[in-house]
């Protein structure tokens, strides 16, 4: 176990009663206020030089924190001190809103697991632009994840990410279009051939775009949305989201398997890689990958990269296992 373990997660996980929304805003707050000087400290306890060049950029190591933690960038400095080699904010959305009602975010920690129905609470795209010019570089890659406002139709979408896209594609080394969130009605149905073709030919151009796959696809539907990837020119595939299903439980987090939202951490993990394995296989490799989905430990990280992912990233393993685990993800690539 680490100090992470033993000494801090037990006092994040009683914040707030042991309301795990508040936990994240309580972490968010602590990390947004390090100063320069604990956050070198933390740089020569976490860092980890594994360079990589994936997609024309060039990264200091394959792990990156995945999209939802920092979505309105407050602790972007925090992240590369904690060890990450890039970070992921977002998503945010044209129209700034609050997302569902609260609660909406719930461990379950027997699984080593969370069910989150946040919807995309966030300040808003012109909101993150503003952060972001007046932070300056931030010495690690950052990508920036985009989806669909919810007051904007489906019909919109293509305009609605595209004001988006204008507003943050020059601070960002990579844009993620998610398509794939579990949490605002009728998104997933822009993961269908047409949609995404919609999309990438608005966006492809200036940035890397990759797109964020749900890990409920079925194979073929995945090998059309691959043919459209390449064909209109993303960058990679970010592969995956959260699910919808509830394989793989611990008995004692039944009771919580109703909670409506997406599943991620451990259950997720063997979808998620079997899914980056089937889009390493179908495109021979051609479209680069950032494996995402219940990496817990250096292992899962390390047959991540095996089934065919560049990068990865964390979110789940983080909130239980803290620090130490994107160093050793970091190291893990054989
Ligand atoms: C609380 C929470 C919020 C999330 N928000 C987003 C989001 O805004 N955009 C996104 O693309 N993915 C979001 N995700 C999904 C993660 O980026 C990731 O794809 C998923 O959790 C699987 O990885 P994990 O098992 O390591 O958590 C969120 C996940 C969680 C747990």
């Amino acid at each position: 176990m680490t100090i992470f373990e033993t000494a801090v997660r037990p006092v994040l996980f009683r914040v707030g009663g042991g309301d795990a929304e508040k936990a994240h805003e309580f972490t968010l707050d602590r990390l947004a206020g390090l100063g320069a000087g604990t956050r070198s400290l933390l740089r020569r306890r976490y860092a980890v030089n594994a360079p990589v060049e994936v997609f024309g950029v060039r990264f200091p190591n394959p792990v990156g924190l995945a999209a939802g933690m920092d979505k309105n960038g407050v602790a972007l400095p925090a992240w590369p001190a904690l060890g990450f080699g890039f970070v992921e904010a977002g998503t945010v959305t044209a129209v700034p809103q609050p997302g569902n009602d609260r609660p909406r975010l719930f461990r379950l920690r027997d699984s080593e697991a969370v069910i989150n129905r946040m919807g995309f609470n966030n300040e808003g795209a012109a909101a993150l632009a503003a952060r972001l010019a007046a932070l300056g570089p931030l010495g690690i890659p950052l990508g920036i994840s985009l989806g669909k406002s919810k007051v904007t139709p489906l019909e919109e979408a293509v305009q609605d990410y595209l004001t988006s896209y204008e507003l943050l594609h020059p601070y960002a080394d990579y844009i993620a279009v998610n398509v794939s969130s579990p949490n605002t009605p009728g998104l997933r149905t822009l993961q269908d051939k047409s949609a995404v073709a919609a999309l990438l030919g608005a966006l492809v151009g200036k940035t890397p775009v990759l797109v964020k796959i749900a890990p409920d696809l079925a194979e073929p539907a995945i090998a059309e949305l691959l043919e459209v990837c390449l064909a209109y020119g993303a960058a990679g595939v970010i592969a995956t989201n959260t699910t919808l299903g509830r394989d793989g439980l611990a008995a004692a987090d039944r009771p919580r398997a109703g909670e409506a939202g997406g599943l991620s951490g451990r259950p997720l993990a063997e979808r998620a890689r079997k899914i980056v394995h089937f889009v390493h296989q179908e495109t021979g490799g051609r479209l680069p990958i950032i494996g995402v989905g219940g990496i817990m430990d250096a292992d899962d990280a390390a047959r991540m990269f095996d089934a065919g992912a560049s990068l990865i990233q964390l979110y789940t393993g983080f909130i239980y296992r803290g620090p130490a685990l994107v160093r050793a993800a970091a190291r893990a690539r054989r």
